[in-house]
């Protein structure tokens, strides 16, 4: 017992810088549930199995292959034909020009998080060079 507690300054410094990752990386996914359900579950469903022929998913979607297309789709919205898994959709979805980039490295964390099983977050720095470079 107070062999272990010699190390245990060691331990827990190791422990928190761990941790800090892992919290940064449970509040981006809990704000960006919350940005999600209020902005995009309307269309793309809780579930993120989107809706029929209108919606494609984002669950299980090729799309999520590029992040920075997905990044500049939220931003500035999509219009005419796009392919998701060989299906083919054709409406527009709107812009969210009223989101930060805070906001969007957020959304797009805790979609990668709840459907693509990531465990790393999107930046905000990983946003601004999405944007910039669009
Ligand atoms: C009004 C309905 C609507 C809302 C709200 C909406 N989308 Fe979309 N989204 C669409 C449609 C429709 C498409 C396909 C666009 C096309 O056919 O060009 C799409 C395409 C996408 C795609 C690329 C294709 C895929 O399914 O992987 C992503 C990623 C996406 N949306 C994410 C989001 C996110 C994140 C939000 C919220 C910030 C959001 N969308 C809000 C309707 C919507």
């Amino acid at each position: 017992m107070i062999k272990k507690i010699k190390y245990l300054p060691l331990l827990t410094l190791l422990a928190s810088c761990q941790s800090a990752e892992k919290v940064k990386l449970e509040q981006y996914y809990i704000g960006g549930k919350e940005i999600f359900e209020k902005n995009c579950a309307n269309c793309h469903q809780k579930d993120g199995k989107g809706l029929q022929n209108l919606y494609p998913p984002i669950a299980g979607s090729d799309y999520l292959d590029d992040k920075s297309k997905v990044i500049t789709a939220i931003k500035y919205g999509l219009v005419g034909e796009l392919k998701v898994n060989g299906k083919t959709y054709n409406q527009p979805m709107p812009a969210n020009t009223h989101l930060q980039n805070l906001d969007i490295a957020e959304v797009v964390t805790y979609i990668y998080a709840e459907w693509r099983n990531e465990t790393a977050v999107t930046s905000v720095e990983e946003v601004e060079k999405a944007l910039k470079n669009k």
